[in-house]
């Protein structure tokens, strides 16, 4: 057993000074990672939350470059951060901190004291209420202040949300979204990956089970994410099951540039935005696959401008309560 900061304690309840130590490392643990893979090492080492990217849990077809697992870590940073603040720290937060190591992705040193302003205190009380929501939204539109929120947090990490509201350009993405589906479907590779994570009846902690499965949007939805499905008998489905909403809201996020830093910031940004949704009320989902195969990922790019690089498409919408997916019992600490 180490000592975090000179104070201590057991596995259950580390302190140090003020700092809740497993509370810190809890809201890192609840980011969102593609197919629930929690792609991270995280640890508290000396004064600091470390957040290390474990390459075991990378998805080798699906994010061969590791963008995604990145994404999930930026986000996982963001939690630390915010929980830090909201236990009245200050939050000194390193990226890549070491140049040795390409996996060491960031530290979130908790400084002195500094109450959290009221935006801070909302978006770390949102981290453990915020989970991917795969039903359908009730289809009525997210007034233009929500989305210029939405907007700003994504800007906060130098990132840009943009909600595709044009109908050539959202048609243009669903039909790149089918292709990219198809393409992946069509992959062994690709499927075997899928199915060790997805409706694997022994993951108990990691991967997505099957009840969260069962509330799969049905082959003929026209948007259609991904980490559901084909594992689901038609019996498990909800009976109420009415398809996704025709039109949903999508909304892209794009960085400046496309290296490691880049999407650490995107995955703050990410999650920053999937906060304030939750904050207010919004349920939100992803829709990978067209980011996840190159050619197809390109012509996104090319779609929105062919300037900035695109890191996650989103739908948003009134939903309602869904329950959380499991985590790995214990984050190393
Ligand atoms: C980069 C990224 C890509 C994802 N892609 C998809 C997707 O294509 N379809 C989907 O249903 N969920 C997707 N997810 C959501 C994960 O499955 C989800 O975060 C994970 O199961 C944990 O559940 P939670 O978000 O409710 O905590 C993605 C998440 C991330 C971070």
């Amino acid at each position: 057993m180490a000592a975090a900061g000179g104070t201590v304690t057991t596995r259950e309840g580390w302190t140090s000074g003020t700092t809740d130590v497993v509370q810190l490392l809890r809201a890192g643990a609840s980011a969102p990672s593609s197919h629930n893979s929690q792609p991270w090492r995280l640890r508290w080492h000396h004064d600091a939350v470390e957040v290390h990217g474990d390459p075991d849990r990378r998805l080798a077809v699906a994010d061969p470059d590791a963008r995604e697992l990145r994404l999930a870590c930026g986000a996982a940073l963001v939690n630390v951060r915010l929980a830090v603040r909201a236990q009245g720290r200050r939050a000194h937060t390193q990226l890549l901190p070491d140049p040795a190591d390409r996996w060491f992705l960031g530290r979130v040193r908790p400084g002195s004291a500094l109450p959290p302003s009221a935006w801070e205190s909302e978006l770390a009380a949102a981290i453990p209420r915020r989970h991917t929501d795969r039903h359908p939204f009730d289809g009525r539109p997210l007034p233009a202040v929500l989305r210029d929120h939405m907007g700003r947090a994504a800007a906060r990490e130098s990132c840009r949300l943009v909600f595709l509201t044009e109908t050539g350009e959202r048609r243009r993405l669903r039909d790149l979204t089918s292709r990219a589906h198809r393409q992946q479907r069509a992959d062994p590779a690709f499927v075997a990956e899928w199915e060790h994570w997805i409706g694997h009846a022994a993951r108990e902690e990691d991967g997505l089970p099957r009840a969260h499965a069962a509330h799969a949007p049905r082959a003929d939805d026209a948007w259609r994410p991904r980490d559901f499905g084909d594992v689901v008998a038609d019996s498990d489905r909800t009976a109420h099951h009415v398809g996704l909403e025709d039109e949903p809201t999508v909304a892209v996020l794009l960085s400046y540039d496309d290296g490691a830093l880049a999407h650490l910031r995107a995955g703050a940004a990410m999650q920053q935005v999937l906060l304030t949704a939750t904050a207010h009320g919004v349920g939100s989902s992803f829709v990978a696959p067209p980011l996840e195969v190159a050619a197809v990922r390109d012509e996104v790019r090319a779609l929105l401008g062919g300037v900035l690089w695109p890191q996650v498409i989103l739908r948003l919408g009134w939903g309602r309560p869904v329950p959380p997916t499991p985590r790995r019992r214990h984050p190393d600490v």
